[in-house]
């Protein structure tokens, strides 16, 4: 009888380094293929380009391949245990980095009857990573950006997303990555926040930036970058005119807008009741979460209610009754909002709506509360992290102490320890050569 032979591989950018592996594998014996599932790949990379079903595609017919199964997780471990296969083959490049754990117990489980691991030099020349890099170069269309955060949805426990408020911010969100025990961590998505696009501005936070000129940003932002946006669209303004601002998000790629159920004239919610706000009715909200759902012209745009009642000192019950609402009218998800310094009040909105029986996307904005981790959000069920204004609370202290140091000294060697060398801003953004 032929020996079983077993390959995890995600597969999504399939490369001379894939071909390289099977064809080892194929020398030793049948060859089963753990494909990863967007699940699995997202709990220590990026999602996939291709879905499930496409990767499928291509990998079952590749020379070599006998069978194709799911691996639905980064442990090889369940897989392995069910088909007890005589070799696994692996490139050798997971012998540093996230995957080393799960290598160690590939060898540990096959022990177990006496399977082998064999180790494929790396291909070099060719990786994944650098496909991926080149593929972002060359950017995305609003369609892919669009779908991109319902994908994200289903792939991953828990989104983060940072403020954007002009194109650099935008590359920032997208390209700042840190290496952890945990994987690679990245920022999923850009938040087009109002209260850091008016400030960039120069304008207070009370919609008075109109939307051409929110649009204006977001172009630029869309322009260099590849990840999902979701847009603060406020109260959303007349019933009327939101309906145009869904269609224009949605023709941008734009993937979500989040609404507010205030009514008049809107101030940042992080006033609270220091200023006079108005909650909109619920029949006169739901009426516009409707409306933007007619509106739209793909079933991939995500409309997304945002509810002011512990803002407003409404108390939890006002809040779930709003929510529940605001779903029935056809909301994708429900952002809480909450400016108190600790989570409590978050968390018990979360633990309650959590027996919701048509629960969505749940998003929270932990600015005051800022001492929570994400993990304790994500054990409540919240689906997405929103660092609303931070990136540009940072930039703005740093400029202060740079033109006031340029005041004190009558000169800019003071500071120029605290800034960018020139030669990194001059190469900062390629092509300027
Ligand atoms: C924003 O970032 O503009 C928001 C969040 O709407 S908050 O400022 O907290 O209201
Ligand atoms: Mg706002």
């Amino acid at each position: 009888m032929s020996k079983t032979v077993y390959v995890g591989m995600s597969a999504d950018l399939v490369h001379p380094g894939h071909l390289n592996i099977i064809k080892k594998a194929a020398e030793l014996g049948d060859v089963t293929i753990g494909l990863l599932t967007d699940q699995a790949i997202a709990s220590y990379k990026r999602v996939p380009f291709m879905t499930f079903e496409q990767r499928l595609q291509v990998i079952e017919n590749i020379k070599g391949v006998t069978r194709v199964v799911p691996q639905t997780t980064l442990d090889y471990v369940p897989n392995l245990e069910q088909y007890k296969p005589d070799y696994v083959v692996h490139g050798d490049d997971w012998q540093q980095g996230v995957q080393k754990n799960v290598r160690q117990s590939v060898i540990d489980c096959l022990a177990q009857w006496d399977g082998k691991l064999v180790e494929v030099p790396y291909t070099q020349g060719i990786s994944s990573s650098a496909l991926h890099k080149a593929m972002k170069e060359i950017g995305t269309t609003p369609q892919i950006r669009l779908k991109s955060l319902k994908r994200l949805l289903s792939a991953k426990p828990l989104l983060r997303f940072l403020d954007l408020h002009n194109a650099l911010s935008g590359l920032i969100i997208e390209n700042t990555r840190v290496e952890t025990a945990n994987g690679a961590q990245e920022f999923d998505g850009m938040w087009g926040s109002s209260l850091t696009d008016s400030t960039a501005k120069g304008k207070p936070d009370i919609e008075a930036v109109d939307v051409s000129s929110r649009m204006n940003t977001l172009n630029e932002v869309l322009e260099v970058t590849t990840k999902p946006i979701i847009y603060d669209g406020d109260t959303g303004g007349k019933t009327e005119h939101f309906v145009f601002t869904v269609k224009t998000l949605e023709r941008l790629g734009v993937s979500a807008v989040i609404i507010e159920d205030k009514t008049g004239l809107k101030k940042n919610s992080l006033f609270g009741t220091d200023v006079a706000q108005t909650q909109d009715s619920i029949e006169g909200f739901s009426a516009k979460i409707k409306a933007g759902k007619l509106a739209q012209a793909t079933d991939d745009f995500m409309i997304i209610a945002r509810i002011e009642s512990l803002i407003l000192g409404q108390g939890i019950d006002h809040a779930l009754e709003r929510a529940k609402a605001f779903l029935d009218a056809g909301a994708d998800g429900i952002m809480i909002h909450s400016r108190e310094k600790t989570p409590n009040e978050i968390f018990e909105f979360c633990d309650r709506y959590a027996d919701f029986e048509n629960k969505k996307t749940l998003v929270v904005v932990p600015s005051s509360y800022n001492s929570v981790y994400e993990s304790e959000l994500a054990a409540k069920g919240v689906n997405i992290v929103i660092y609303a204004n931070q990136l540009l609370r940072s930039a703005y202290p740093a400029m202060v102490n740079t033109a006031t140091s340029i005041l004190e000294h009558g000169r800019s060697a003071e500071v120029d320890s605290s800034m960018m060398p020139i030669k990194q801003i001059l190469e900062l953004i390629p092509g300027g050569k």
